[in-house]
């Protein structure tokens, strides 16, 4: 009989297929269990983007001392970004963990848990330049089965001076396109209809086969004529590689979805080039009009960092004028965070008040919030495809998946099923949701 797993994750969506991969180097000897009491190991998988995603990991870890308490064999590991972070430091601060582990180290992990059977604490926290893990295929062990994630490229070259990623994660490196086309086949025969690839910069995908370049929209070309039933979607895309043979792509295949998640960060050239981001207000403007004008009803959604070092009034008005003018559809906003280490850190103050940081972000989170209803209410009348991807949280009665645009929409179930292709109608809306018949 197999020994029980429990693994939680955090942070981004690459860490949710991280998961999937380390489920999968463990599947011979662990099986995933819902019920943490269970558990012979217990796997944490987290993120160090911002100080509260830390915090809440520090909080985590003492609830589980009580667990360890119960049930003194239980093998308590610590993987992902913090691990990467924060290194063996971490042994000694958290009496909690037994082993640590970081992105590009999941190989070992069997080695390492065998190794903490015996009482000895194991630590790896060695990057790579190459692993991408693209022999293992990931076990879907939380699947809607239905969508799923592929991760194309690893690592960050960026070094965007308040990111941690580029420190956690390594350097870029992007995976064979053989073995992503492999991926995508088995999901295809297990019956999955969406698949979404990923990676930090997911548009900076770049594979050399002998000699010929085959850069991110030739990639997703190559899976679209492969597999015409199945939708395409992918995340994050920097900025300075919105090509537009990629936005021509996107144009050219129904189902290549029409939605681009295009952190903009701030509206301000001043803050763009204290972050590091190398592109300017008027390139990004440019690229947004180049994709409005290419590609037929595309939504476009963006993250925000707010109060940046030195963020000046000026800076904040031209972020909401930025975003008025893309009409975002969505948005994530985070307030900024330190994060040790990094070029912000080490050079910039941190001198935005948190006072002026709260009241900036509220301006910013009010000004979204009407932009995505502005968005929806556009809608209202259209008809659309959706993907079902389950039954709605509220009524039974009802079912929600996301369209080409990633909107979630929700309508009802008559003889609908999850899985299905369904033609609706939009008839209302709220900033977060379409409602349709
Ligand atoms: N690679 C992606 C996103 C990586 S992290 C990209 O470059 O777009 C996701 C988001 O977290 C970032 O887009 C940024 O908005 C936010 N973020 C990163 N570091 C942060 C920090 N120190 N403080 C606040 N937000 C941060
Ligand atoms: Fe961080 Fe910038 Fe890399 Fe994105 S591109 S992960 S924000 S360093
Ligand atoms: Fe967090 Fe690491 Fe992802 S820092 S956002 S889990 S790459």
């Amino acid at each position: 009989m197999k020994k029980k797993l429990y693994i939680e994750t955090y942070g981004c969506q690459m860490n949710i297929v991280d998961s999937e991969i380390v489920v999968s180097i463990l599947s011979e000897q662990y099986q995933v269990t819902t019920e943490m009491n269970e558990a012979d190991l217990f796997l944490i998988n987290t993120c160090s983007v911002r100080e509260h995603a830390e915090q809440r990991i520090r909080k985590r870890l003492r609830e589980l001392n009580a667990l360890k308490k119960r049930n003194p064999y239980l093998i308590v590991g610590l993987l992902g970004c913090m691990a990467e972070r924060l290194k063996e430091q971490l042994l000694n601060e958290e009496a909690t963990l037994d082993i640590i582990v970081g992105p590009d180290a999941y190989r070992t992990l069997p080695q390492l848990i065998e190794e903490a059977t015996i009482g000895k604490h194991g630590v790896n926290v060695l990057l790579s330049k190459e692993e991408t893990y693209d022999d293992i295929v990931p076990v879907r062990y939380d699947s809607n089965h239905v969508s799923a994630f592929i991760s194309i490229m690893r690592g960050c070259n960026n070094f965007c001076s308040y990111c941690v990623v580029p420190y956690t994660r390594g350097r870029e490196r992007s995976r064979d396109p053989e073995t992503i086309l492999q991926e995508a086949e088995i999901l295809q025969q297990k019956g999955y209809k969406d698949i979404t690839l990923l990676g930090q910069n997911v548009n900076s995908y770049r594979w050399n086969d002998h000699g010929k370049e085959i850069y991110f929209a030739q990639l997703i070309e190559l899976i679209a004529q492969k597999f015409p039933n199945i939708w395409i979607r992918f995340a994050t895309s920097h900025p300075k590689d919105i090509s537009d043979d990629l936005i021509d792509v996107i144009a050219k295949y129904d189902h290549v979805c029409k939605h681009i998640h295009l952190p903009v960060q701030t509206g301000s050239n001043n803050m763009l080039r204290k972050m590091n981001r190398v592109y300017t207000r008027e390139y990004y403007l440019e690229r947004i009009k180049t994709i409005k004008a290419k590609i037929q009803d595309c939504s476009i959604t963006t993250d925000l960092i707010i109060g940046f070092c030195g963020e000046k009034e000026a800076d904040h008005q031209e972020t909401l004028s930025i975003m008025q003018e893309v009409g975002y559809s969505s948005a994530f906003m985070f307030k900024y965070s330190v994060r040790e280490n990094t070029k912000a850190a080490k050079e910039f103050e941190n001198d935005v008040t948190e006072q002026d940081k709260s009241r900036r972000f509220n301006e910013v989170l009010d000004l979204q919030q009407q932009l995505s209803l502005e968005s929806n209410q556009k809608d209202i009348g259209k008809t659309f495809t959706v993907l079902v991807e389950g039954v709605s949280k509220r009524s039974e009665d009802h079912l929600f998946g996301r369209n080409s645009q990633n909107k979630v929409v929700v309508f009802p179930k008559n003889n609908h099923n999850i899985g299905d292709f369904v033609s609706v109608t939009i008839t209302q809306c709220t900033p977060a949701t379409l409602i349709a018949e």
